[in-house]
């Protein structure tokens, strides 16, 4: 039984329950790396100002790298005992070098401590994301070169709505990822604040130099207020949030894609080594990593409503409740990462079947643009939609697509038709037609995608 460092004014063990209910140390000791080099800056800093001697921090920095060597081995023993990875990386440094050990926690208390370590955490893993996110949309940029010259039909209510070129599609979701990545950028600026030399909540009565401990560290900025410092964790409820919005937008897509690779739609195809099967009906190819991403999707919102309720009736200034930040955001990194690494390998190997999706861009999905020539010819809208409302009725009745009409069957509905209507009736005519800024027009793509090699090279 390892000894508490807090042991001083108690006169009984703690219960076996109590030490198991409140232990992090299972899941905390993620913070480990983060928590040592804290711990070692901090270690300097006290030698540098005096509070220490500078034999003394030697002695400790030394006996801290030595245990990070250990972890990142994974020869170290974590105890339960000790609670959390603080006090089990601070009672093996004592251990290790002796009573001199116990002299790294001057001017420090653990609440602005894990506050420090869960912040260097986050910045490194909001990094890792930022270039994950970076590479699915060069991938999706990848993929907008090859399938320019693909037309399918757009959806709205999931109904054929109007032909679009494939690379259009894609070069949306690198819209949508890229404000995902901004929003990841703007929360960094403050994540990246040090709260380290705060304290437990009030302040440090030593002279301690904050300055050199945010540089040592690499911090931006020193947080200006102690009990905010400690108290507060609304910076990681907004990368939550970030992740949560970026999860919906990665499930999203994941159900685009779950749906065009159903047999009924059949418009592309997954790679095998994406794909798994079933134990029971060895005619499927499942689309496990898509489906994944969807239903991981949940835990992440899980999360980010977690911790907010942690926090809604939390007083002034920490209070152990906070402990329970980790788990949901150790569990969101984990997920968001995986599913940002199986989107970008999707969006590789996916094949696109041209024939099938061109099949579908055509039909009554050029409806529209047959009522849009009228009105050029200068029927009001209205009038042009009823029209070819009729139109559509028509070749419904007869089971016939759009592109079999004749001219002659046209001017049975309106004599504004001329011989130049029937060129109207292909998928790739209506697409290019839709010229405006942001339209679906080739020459609108090729300028989406000059632009989209300029900002990602
Ligand atoms: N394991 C704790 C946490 O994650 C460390 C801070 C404990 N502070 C305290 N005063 N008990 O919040």
């Amino acid at each position: 039984m390892a000894e508490k460092l807090w042991g001083g004014r108690f006169s009984e063990e703690t219960d076996k329950f109590v030490e198991e209910f409140t232990e992090s140390v299972s899941f905390d000791k993620e913070l480990a790396v983060y928590d040592i080099n804290g711990s070692i800056a901090h270690a300097r800093m006290l030698g540098k100002q005096g509070i220490i001697s500078e034999d003394e921090a030697e002695k400790i920095i030394n006996g801290l790298e030595e245990i990070k060597k250990e972890i990142l081995e994974g020869t170290f023993s974590w105890k339960t005992e000790l609670e959390d990875v603080h006090m089990n990386i601070e009672k093996a440094l004592i251990e290790k070098i002796g009573s001199v050990g116990g002299k790294l926690h001057t001017g420090r208390s653990r609440n602005d401590q894990v506050a420090t370590a869960f912040r260097l955490y986050l910045k490194e893993e909001t990094k890792n994301i930022i270039n994950l996110l970076k590479e699915l949309k060069k991938a999706l940029l990848e993929k907008a070169k090859e399938s320019i010259d693909i037309v399918l039909p757009g959806y709205t209510h999931l109904q054929r709505a109007q032909p679009i070129r494939l690379a259009h599609y894609f070069l949306a979701y690198i819209e949508i990822y890229h404000r995902d990545e901004e929003r990841f950028s703007d929360t960094l600026k403050r994540v990246d604040q040090m709260p380290l030399g705060s304290g437990a909540l009030a302040g440090v009565d030593f002279p301690i130099d904050r300055k050199m401990t945010s540089e040592e560290l690499g911090f931006k900025q020193v947080m200006r207020n102690s009990l905010d410092a400690t108290a507060s964790r609304d910076v990681i409820i907004e990368f939550l949030s970030d992740s949560a919005v970026c999860m919906s937008n990665l499930s999203r897509q994941a159900e685009d894609l779950i749906i065009w690779n159903s047999t009924e739609f059949s418009f592309v195809e997954l790679p095998d080594k994406l794909t798994t099967g079933s134990s029971i009906m060895p005619q499927k190819k499942n689309p496990d990593v898509l489906e994944l991403i969807r239903g991981k999707t949940g835990r992440v919102y899980g999360s980010l409503v977690a911790l907010l309720t942690v926090v809604k009736g939390l007083p002034m200034a920490y209070n152990r409740d906070l402990q329970e930040d980790k788990e949901p955001v150790f569990d969101a990194v984990r997920t968001l990462k995986g599913s940002l690494i199986g989107m970008r390998k999707i969006i590789e190997g996916l094949k696109p079947n041209k024939e099938v999706m061109e099949k579908a861009a055509g039909g009554f999905s050029l409806a529209t643009d047959l009522a849009n020539y009228l009105v050029r010819k200068g029927l009001p809208f209205r009038d042009a939609h009823h029209v070819v409302g009729q139109i559509v009725g028509y070749l419904s009745n007869q089971k016939r697509e759009l592109e079999t009409i004749t001219l002659e069957e046209l001017k049975r509905f309106s004599d504004l038709f001329d011989e130049d209507a029937v060129q109207i009736l292909s998928p790739y005519y209506v697409a290019d037609a839709r010229k405006s800024f942001g339209g679906t027009a080739k020459e609108q793509i090729l300028n989406q995608i000059k632009y989209w090699e300029e900002e990602l090279k």
